[in-house]
């Protein structure tokens, strides 16, 4: 297995990747955390573990809807830095999530953000967290969309001579693996997965997928700027509601 890259203490992705966090009108704003947050069960009383958080933001909010305990995992020195000064009440850890056998507690619920298309082998990674949660708990995911992680050459769009949006051009979908592309900086390594890998894992984990979703923009969004309406042809995120039943 190659080791995991950690591109985020890369000071030139670092702060690329801030502006495009600090954009109110962001895809994670606008169309990944609603969609997250619809996904969470009651917290109240809950034992979180949230993989790859990044500044923390989610986890604060695991916190303020009533869970007890919440823990963040990052592989980033700088994102843990940003998280720890801004939530001083919650723990953060800085590990790969590749190997989490450093954590001996059980939870009731496992998120993870935007983060697990950074992961080589999902399979072994859904056993992992499948065997950290108590019965009945749930991992809860979101990833860029497979129809993004596609294409070899990055995601790419096929425009009229005005420049509007005719379709996504979707290359290599089958060809499932390693991805190094172009965003903010170069060589930027994600891992592209089929549906029905995603699938596979978790189901081969143990896993029942209760819901999936793809969310698009709302009308709103897209009356406000139209360049929205090209997630209707291709979302931008894939999320994932899986339980580990009460009983094996
Ligand atoms: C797109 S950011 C999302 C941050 C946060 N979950 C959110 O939604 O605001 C992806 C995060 O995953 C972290 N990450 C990437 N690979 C990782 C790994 N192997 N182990 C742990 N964290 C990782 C990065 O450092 C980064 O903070």
């Amino acid at each position: 297995m190659n080791k995991a890259q950690n591109i985020y203490d890369n000071q030139e992705f670092f702060d690329g990747y801030k502006k495009l966090r600090d954009n109110q009108y962001s895809a994670n704003n606008l169309e990944e955390k609603p969609a997250l947050f619809s996904l969470a069960p009651d917290l109240q009383g809950k034992s979180v573990l949230d993989l790859g958080c990044g500044y923390g933001e989610n986890c604060a909010e695991f916190k303020s809807l009533g869970a007890t305990t919440v823990l963040g995992v990052d592989i980033s020195e700088k994102m843990l830095a940003v998280a720890t000064a801004e939530h001083s009440d919650i723990e953060f850890i800085r590990a790969d999530m590749s190997d989490l056998s450093f954590l001996k507690g059980k939870y009731d619920v496992v998120f993870s953000s935007l983060a697990l298309h950074y992961i080589e082998d999902f399979g072994t990674l859904a056993k992992n967290i499948y065997s950290l949660l108590n019965a009945g708990g749930y991992f809860i995911f979101s990833q860029e969309h497979p129809l993004t992680t596609a294409p070899i050459a990055g995601a790419s769009w096929s425009r009229d001579s005005e420049g509007n949006v005719l379709h996504y051009n979707l290359t290599d979908y089958a060809r499932s693996g390693r991805r190094s592309t172009m965003w903010i900086v170069d060589g930027v390594e994600k891992y592209h997965r089929t549906f029905s890998e995603i699938v596979n894992a978790l189901v081969e984990a143990g896993f029942t997928i209760e819901k999936m979703l793809e969310p698009i923009p709302t009308k709103e969004t897209i009356e406000r700027d139209k360049s929205w309406e090209k997630d209707l042809h291709k979302p931008n995120f894939l999320l994932i509601k899986a339980k580990k039943p009460l009983s094996d």
